[in-house]
């Protein structure tokens, strides 16, 4: 198969994690005998210094006519006073916007292997095995009006949340379908005793489930949902919710399983799917060469599972992350004390080296097999 990809490095360790992940892809691609077919463009703060925009014609127009996107990070501290329509990450909103990308899977596995890097208790965290479903067009994010106004001491500023049924419907359908692949367990999570973008969130996914009787649906407020997460993640199967709430759980679920990142994500639902690690741009240690690739790694998994239905060659990077670690392959994030860190390019070479080792093995079919358990 040819797969026609852009790649987006991006901010801070955006270039480092997308060297990596390009690695495991070219691997992939040679042992599983694909053809890969690569182009490099600035999106966010590489491409405001190069061109005064967060997100280039010349970018978006690669962008779209890929099969798939793969982006780094966008972001970083010397942009943090620029007008919002020219920060770094407008650049990352208006892609989405313009891929269509309405759907954000975010996947959360506690590694057994690393257990030991969340601050929750093993016996608490043990099976943790969580998708985020974050609706990614809609809400806080892109609603209008949104602006600062008024004299200098008496400014007042506004953002509106506002969701149209038909937003909420699609994300819904995408986040029943899923669970139907996994534990058919679904939590919508709102604010629904005080919103009414959630009360209309919550009446729509009640509607919905009438089309899914297999999956138990369940509601929750999104405050006690946070605190949930923190007490009994191991509970959760699928979360559904909106943009806001999304962003700021699919963090805290990173801090659940031990490391932001290792967190992957898929931003699907248009003709082009978005590939992204969760973790941002992390300029404290951007040039250093010790980012941890996991995230970008694990996304290109995402990436040939969602946009290719290549779901042996994204099971092999899958299992392939897992057997790293079980060696005991950690990046600085990972490392306890004592413990002596690998750099992104070697830990990128040992995801690479376990693909090749478990392509030629043949046993990829048994790894498919163990990721869909
Ligand atoms: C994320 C990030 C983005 C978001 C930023 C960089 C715009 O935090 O993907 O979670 O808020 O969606
Ligand atoms: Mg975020």
């Amino acid at each position: 198969m040819l797969l026609k990809l852009t790649i987006l490095p991006g901010d801070g360790i955006g270039p480092e994690v997308t060297e990596g992940a390009t690695r495991v892809l070219e691997t992939v691609a040679e042992s599983f005998g694909h053809q890969l077919h690569l182009t490099r463009k600035d999106i966010g703060g590489a491409a405001l210094l190069s061109s005064k925009d967060p997100l280039p014609p010349d970018t978006l127009q690669t962008c779209l006519s890929a099969q798939a996107v793969l982006l780094g990070a966008v972001g970083g501290p010397a942009f943090d006073d620029f007008p919002s329509h020219l920060r770094p990450e407008s650049g990352l909103l208006k892609l989405r916007r313009k891929l269509g990308a309405f759907a954000n899977l975010r996947p959360a596995v506690c590694y057994s292997a690393i257990a030991h890097r969340s601050p929750l208790r093993a016996d608490l965290i043990r099976g943790t095995d969580i998708l985020i479903v974050r609706e990614l067009l809609g809400g806080l994010y892109f609603g209008e009006p949104r602006l600062i106004q008024g004299a200098s001491g008496d400014r007042a500023a506004t953002n509106t949340m506002r969701y149209r049924e038909p937003e909420v419907d699609r994300i819904a359908r995408v986040a029943f379908e899923l669970a139907r692949s996994r534990r058919r367990k679904l939590t919508s999570v709102d604010k629904a005793n005080v919103l009414e973008c959630s009360r209309l969130w919550r009446e729509v996914v009640t509607e919905v489930a009438q089309d899914f009787p297999d999956i138990a649906l369940s509601h929750m407020y999104v405050d006690s949902a946070a605190m949930a997460l923190v007490m009994r993640p191991a509970d959760f199967d699928v979360l559904l919710t909106e943009n806001m709430f999304g962003d700021i759980l699919s963090d805290e679920v990173g801090g659940v399983v031990g490391s932001l990142g290792l967190l992957a994500s898929a931003s699907i639902g248009g003709p082009i799917g978005l590939y992204e690690p969760v973790h941002g741009s992390a300029p404290d240690i951007a040039g250093r060469g010790i980012a941890n690739p996991l995230g970008a790694i694990l996304s290109c998994a995402l990436l040939l599972r969602y946009s290719f239905r290549l779901e042996r060659e994204a099971a092999c990077i899958e299992w392939a992350v897992g057997r790293v670690l079980e060696s005991g392959n950690r990046t600085a994030d990972l490392a306890r004390t004592g413990e002596m860190p690998i750099g992104t390019t070697e830990m990128s070479q040992k995801v690479c080296d376990a693909v090749t080792e478990l392509a030629r093995a043949g046993s990829v079919q048994r790894a498919a097999q163990e990721q869909s358990v």
